[in-house]
């Protein structure tokens, strides 16, 4: 990692070799042995622990992983909806989540009373669920998407339909522009994608004209309107061992750049950053530690239980998801 320019100093990753394994993650990984485990690990987690799982992806690959894993413990190191998303798809299986406070800001802004009090005043309307939400919000959804099918999913819709769109309006305002659906959208947000701005990229773009910016769609409209390319973060990697382009400015939670290291070597990567930071990290993301991944398949908890009522509601919506999206 280099600094670049006196006034302003973007994160600059450059290729890197691989060093050895810790004796923690090879403890990590001999317990994962023992149980029968599968590690899942979104893109965002830290460095460490990627480097053990046995899929880092986003959150429509996890997803599929967890329907298709034949393991009888799930580690799921991501956020709470992601591990109860594991859950909701694998009643008997036992799905661990490192640090259990490890939630979300687009899942704590949409609790289940006030959505089931809009459906109450909109019974016709089409509930379309970010994955980003509790259990309880996609038990009362008509169909899951992620910011990887979201268009997909929003085109399956009859057009005579009217949506809500819950429960993070930046992404939602994205695919009813991409698809020219109308949707009301709920009034929620990623508290890190929004605070990239253009005045934070726009120094960047000058810096390094050549990088494409690929920007994530829970970032603001205008910051998605300057972008290059705009996905999910599994897109991202595919975006950037496709391209050309020898470095990229990367707008999401700086965790993604582990991955592209590691998967795109000999590429560089400029973090996106914020007004106030060169990088923009989630503190719920990186609640997860090695640490904590080791004791929680040690002490088989902290584990995710769902009410079985509130599981099966919420598995038509996810199932429907999975099979739209193929
Ligand atoms: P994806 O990795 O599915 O694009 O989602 C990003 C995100 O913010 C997950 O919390
Ligand atoms: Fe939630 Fe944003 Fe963190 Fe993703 S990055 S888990 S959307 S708060």
């Amino acid at each position: 990692m280099t600094s670049v320019l006196a006034d302003f100093e973007p994160l600059v990753f450059e290729p890197r070799a691989e060093s050895p394994l810790s004796a923690l993650q090879e403890e990590v990984l001999a317990l994962k042995k023992e149980r029968n485990a599968v590690i899942l690990a979104h893109n965002y987690q830290i460095d460490e622990i990627q480097r053990i799982a046995d899929y880092v992806g986003d959150s429509l690959g996890l997803a599929y992983q967890a329907a298709e894993t034949n393991a009888d413990v799930i580690v799921f190191c991501g956020v709470h909806f992601m591990a109860e998303t594991a859950k909701i798809i694998n009643p008997s299986k036992r799905v661990l989540l490192p640090d259990v406070d490890a939630g979300c800001s687009l899942a704590d802004g949409c609790p289940a009373e006030k959505l089931a009090a809009y459906k109450e005043q909109h019974p016709d309307t089409a509930v379309v669920a970010y994955i980003n939400c509790s259990a309880a919000v996609k038990a009362l959804s008509d169909v899951i998407c992620t910011s990887g099918n979201a268009i997909k999913i929003i085109e399956k819709i009859p057009k005579d339909k009217d949506i809500l769109f819950v429960p993070d309006q930046n992404l939602g305002r994205w695919v009813s522009k991409k698809t020219g659906r109308t949707m009301q959208l709920w009034p929620g947000s990623c508290y890190i994608h929004v605070l990239f701005s253009t005045k934070s990229l726009e120094k960047l773009r000058m810096q390094f004209p050549d990088a494409p910016i690929i920007a994530h769609p829970e970032c603001p409209e205008a910051v998605l309107d300057m972008a290059d390319t705009v996905c999910s973060t599994e897109k991202m990697v595919s975006y950037c061992k496709q391209s050309e382009a020898e470095r990229f400015i990367i707008v999401t939670e700086t965790g993604l750049i582990h991955r592209l290291r590691r998967e795109v070597p000999g590429k560089t990567f400029i973090a996106g950053p914020t007004e106030h930071c060169a990088c923009n990290e989630c503190r719920f993301m990186k609640m997860n530690t090695l640490e904590k991944l080791r004791d929680s398949l040690k002490n088989m908890s902290p584990e995710i239980t769902l009410p079985e009522d509130v599981r099966a509601k919420a598995e038509i919506p996810l199932q429907r998801m999975l099979e739209w999206s193929k």
